[in-house]
């Protein structure tokens, strides 16, 4: 196995690291700033000119920037709270390594290629995923993204430093393909064997906020029967999402919540829970949901509280592009190809260009912790693989 990649990863690995192992690196934090210069620093070291496209993305390119039938690859500097390290750098340091790998070669590619670093695709600081693709895409608006507020009160546009542009016009005539590389988050590729696959689709998915209302009083005085208690309501929608995913085949998980005021001798007045739902299609998605809500809302009817659900993002199902993952797949010998419940960058762009992913496998299966992991060799012949579909596609 070729060095080069376990050397250009320790460059980033402790960028961001906490002190068990995990990741925080928000979008537009320090790190992810660290990340940003250390891209520019790569791209420079390269021959490779940096632009930005005024909503957070940066791209380096090999050829004209935007020039005629580009091909992006790429993917996303930014973790969820204490991730891992692999979901999103991946793609951008196996980016770079196919570019040393095929100028090696002494390939010359007809297309300009650009290699992306995508702004907030784990939605971790401003809660909408795929913040950077949406906009480059239109698929938000830049005063919506503008206004979407992290846990400080900062806003997206005032991270930024500036109103975001916005979609690129003609992305559909400039960009040729998208293919995005990243770790499996999953156990597929091990169950078959094989290093590396090519992506089919990604599960409809999204998420809800859910604010459970209540009385705020005194966790000592307040007579059990006289409560209005959101925890309640929230504990029972938990437990009831849970059971109609598994009754559906599909996934729920509440796992960020806030509780106002968080105080262990005061009922709450408020708890806010965040629903991630997602499902093989988008009918059996809208009816998990709509089952979830249903029995929050009964449940607080029998405890007095209130519910107010709001939708925060919702990501539709993606069937990738069938030609071009076939032939990819066949490209690199037959990799299997396979569907994924996580949402990814690829999967908003593949709305506008034939896009495709390629999967790096991870033993454990294990992603979105500190515990994700991918061993060296299977990571360099992710960068193989890579560079040898870039080949065919430039
Ligand atoms: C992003 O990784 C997601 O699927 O939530
Ligand atoms: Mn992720
Ligand atoms: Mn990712």
């Amino acid at each position: 196995m070729s060095a080069a990649f376990p050397r250009l990863w320790q460059e980033i690995a402790t960028i961001g690291r906490d002190s068990r192992g995990g990741y925080l690196r928000y979008a537009l934090s320090e790190p992810e700033l660290v990340l940003r210069d250390w891209f520019r620093n790569q791209a420079a070291r390269r021959d490779l000119p940096v632009t930005e496209d005024g909503n957070g993305n940066l791209f380096a390119w090999w050829g004209t920037p935007w020039g005629h039938r580009a091909v992006i690859t790429g993917s996303h500097f930014d973790s969820v709270p204490h991730g891992g390290g692999y979901d999103g750098p991946l793609g951008i340091v196996s980016a770079f390594l196919a570019v040393d790998a095929l100028r090696e070669r002494g390939f010359e590619p007809r297309r300009p290629l650009g290699i992306a670093a995508f702004v907030e695709e784990e939605g971790g600081r401003f809660g909408v995923p795929c913040l950077g693709s949406r906009l480059l895409t239109g698929a938000i608006s830049p005063d919506k993204a503008a206004a979407l507020c992290d846990r400080d009160g900062i806003t997206f546009g005032e991270a930024l430093g500036v109103r975001p542009a916005g979609a690129l016009p003609d992305l559909a005539g400039r960009v040729s393909a998208v293919v995005e590389l990243h770790i499996e988050q999953g156990r597929a590729l091990v169950e078959m064997d094989a290093p590396v696959g090519v992506a089919s689709a990604i599960w409809p998915h999204g998420r809800w906020r859910m604010d459970f209302t209540g009385s705020g009083d005194h966790a000592g005085t307040t007579r059990m029967a006289d409560r209005r208690d959101p925890m309640l309501t929230y504990a029972a929608t938990v437990l009831a999402a849970n059971e109609e995913a598994r009754e559906a085949g599909a996934h729920a998980t509440v796992a960020r919540v806030e509780v106002t005021p968080n105080a262990t001798n005061a009922i709450p007045s408020l708890v806010r829970g965040w629903l991630d739902a997602r499902a093989a299609d988008t009918a059996t998605l809208d009816r998990l949901v709509e089952a979830v809500v249903k029995r929050a809302t009964e449940r607080a009817g029998q405890d007095g509280t209130e519910l107010a659900v709001e939708p925060e993002s919702v990501s539709p199902e993606v069937t990738f592009d069938t030609g071009l993952a076939t032939r990819l797949a066949g490209i690199l010998g037959g990799a299997p190809i396979l569907p994924t419940g996580a949402g990814h960058d690829a999967g908003v762009l593949s709305a506008h260009v034939p896009t495709a992913m390629l999967f790096v496998r991870n033993p454990t299966g294990i992603s979105h912790s500190p515990a994700e992991h991918a061993p060296d060799e299977d990571c360099a012949a992710g960068v193989d693989a890579l560079a040898t579909v870039l080949e065919a596609l430039l």
